[in-house]
């Protein structure tokens, strides 16, 4: 088992194969809130699907293409962050993330944020981290200004979901930016 400790009651772990049942489950009892978001949530179907995804993510991991984790609170799975695929020419990649809606407002994904964060200057070089949400997406806007993220820009109708496009805000962080914090 690959994990990394936050404290004591918050984990990263590399997602196998062996925990697609819990994290379907966790998908399965946030459907509604979850499929506002992602246009992903209604072809998760089954908890093969969220197997072949794992399986998908270990191959990126293995091909230095980034990471995804599962965020694991006092030991149960209750959502995901991820470093997305990573540019090695621009040292560039982005981070994504959700979590279960019963434990929001604990400042644990602003908290997982930056422990990636350190992970993709320190561990990776990576020079630079976008994060990208939806305009109307507060909550998740949030993290990115709370973490000194500056924002760079809006990108038109890029994401497609619930049967209209939606446009995305740009938040970056640089390698110069984080340090120290
Ligand atoms: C967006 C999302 C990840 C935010 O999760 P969250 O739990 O609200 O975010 P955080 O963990 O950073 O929590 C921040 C809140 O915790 C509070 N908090 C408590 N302790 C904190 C701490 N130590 N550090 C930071 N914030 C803390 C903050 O005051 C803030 O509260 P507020 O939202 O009432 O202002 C979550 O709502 C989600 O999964 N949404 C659905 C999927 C989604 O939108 N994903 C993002 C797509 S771009």
């Amino acid at each position: 088992m690959f994990k990394h400790i936050i404290n004591e009651k918050l984990e990263l772990r590399l997602l196998e194969a062996r925990h697609a049942e819990a994290v379907y489950e966790v998908i399965e009892m946030n459907r509604g809130y979850l499929s506002e978001w992602f246009p992903w949530v209604p072809n998760t179907k089954n908890a093969e699907h969220t197997k072949t995804f794992i399986e998908n993510e270990l191959r990126r991991f293995a091909h230095n293409n980034g990471v995804s984790t599962g965020i694991f609170y006092e030991n149960k799975y209750i959502g995901n962050i991820s470093i997305h695929e990573i540019n090695w020419n621009s040292k560039l990649s982005s981070i994504g993330y959700w979590i279960s809606s019963e434990y929001q407002g604990l400042g644990i994904v602003t908290t997982c944020c930056r422990e990636l964060l350190n992970y993709a200057f320190e561990t990776l070089g990576l020079n630079k981290i976008e994060i990208r949400a939806r305009t109307d997406n507060v909550r998740s806007s949030a993290i990115p200004i709370r973490l000194g993220f500056k924002q760079e820009g809006i990108l038109r109708q890029v994401d497609y979901n619930n049967d209209r496009y939606y446009d995305h805000v740009v938040y970056g962080l640089l390698k110069d930016e984080w340090r120290g914090k």
